[in-house]
């Protein structure tokens, strides 16, 4: 039996229908819009494309979007100076500084210069302590949409089995400390890992981000496991594929994500979820 598609593009509409209607109902109750700041530093080419995509979903919903393109020359004083200007604008409630920065600028340093309130990558060290002690708090966007895919798809979490192959400070350490607010026994497995083809197959969720097109194959899947792969690869003939084999695994796993049209869609979609729930927190709070 085939594995059934779990549609990310299919979840991301449905959401993005509900945050058009929310935000239209708060902009009219505080009398202004929710606000995303989206700063650039250089040309990298991809990053264009998502910063791009980022702001047009925005519009799309009825948010301001705010561009910000810095030159690759620019100072890391600069673009601090320029967060600081953005922490204080009351038209903006999330602020997004498009990764990976010029070798001259620390990471660190820009992403705890962000307001904590208006991190809605929930990339800053506040908002990743809260995810890690189960507190309210701004969550990693591909990550929360890793576990609303498990939820629109009905997969009971409790209990179960959930090894994640990853352990960035974007995907694998977020998603693993969601899961195990979802109550499941979660496995951590990196490049370090011994025996990971069998720690795998003991998954019944198996969430993939390592960024290695086709890692995972049928070698590695128990039956009836869920799939969630993270991978976005784009490859030699210009397709983009997952870090899963989909042929491979399609008829022993019981559901999984497709890519593209999986997480991808959800991470946009959880930006502006984010961004709409700053907007509540903080407009409230002026309140
Ligand atoms: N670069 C690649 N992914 C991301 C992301 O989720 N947020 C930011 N800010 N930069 C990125």
């Amino acid at each position: 039996m085939s594995a059934t598609l779990i549609s990310g593009k299919e979840l991301s509409s449905i959401i993005r229908e509900r945050i058009t209607k929310e935000a239209a109902e708060l902009a009219a109750k505080y009398g202004k819009q929710p606000g995303l700041a989206v700063i650039q530093v250089g040309e990298n080419p991809a990053s264009t494309i998502y910063v791009n995509n980022k702001k047009k979903a925005c519009e799309q919903v009825g948010f301001k979007s705010f561009g910000y393109a810095l030159p690759e020359s620019a100072s890391e004083a600069e673009l601090l100076e320029l967060i600081d200007t953005l922490n204080k604008d009351p038209n903006v409630h999330g602020i997004l500084c498009q990764l990976p920065l010029p070798k001259h600028m620390d990471e660190f340093s820009v992403i705890c210069k962000i307001a904590p309130e208006k991190d809605v990558d929930g990339f800053h060290p506040v908002n990743k302590g809260l995810l890690s002690i189960g507190k309210d708090c701004l969550v990693s966007c591909t990550p929360k949409g890793c576990v609303e895919l498990l939820k629109y798809a009905n997969v009971d979490m409790t209990g179960k089995n959930c090894v994640v192959i990853g352990r960035s400070n974007i995907v694998g350490k977020p998603v693993a400390s969601l899961m195990l607010h979802e109550n499941a026994t979660v496995t951590v497995v990196h490049s370090k890992t011994k025996n990971i083809k069998e720690i795998c197959k003991q998954a019944d969720i198996l969430i993939v981000a390592i960024g290695k097109q086709g890692f995972v194959t049928k070698d590695y899947v128990k039956e009836g496991a869920v799939i969630i792969d993270v991978g976005i690869n784009r490859c030699e003939d210009g397709k983009v594929r997952g870090d899963v084999d989909f042929d491979d695994v399609v008829d022993i796993a019981s559901a999984i994500t497709p890519v593209p049209g999986g997480v991808g869609p959800m991470t946009i979609t959880m930006l502006l979820q984010n961004t709409l729930e700053a907007f509540e927190r903080i407009e409230k709070g002026r309140a």
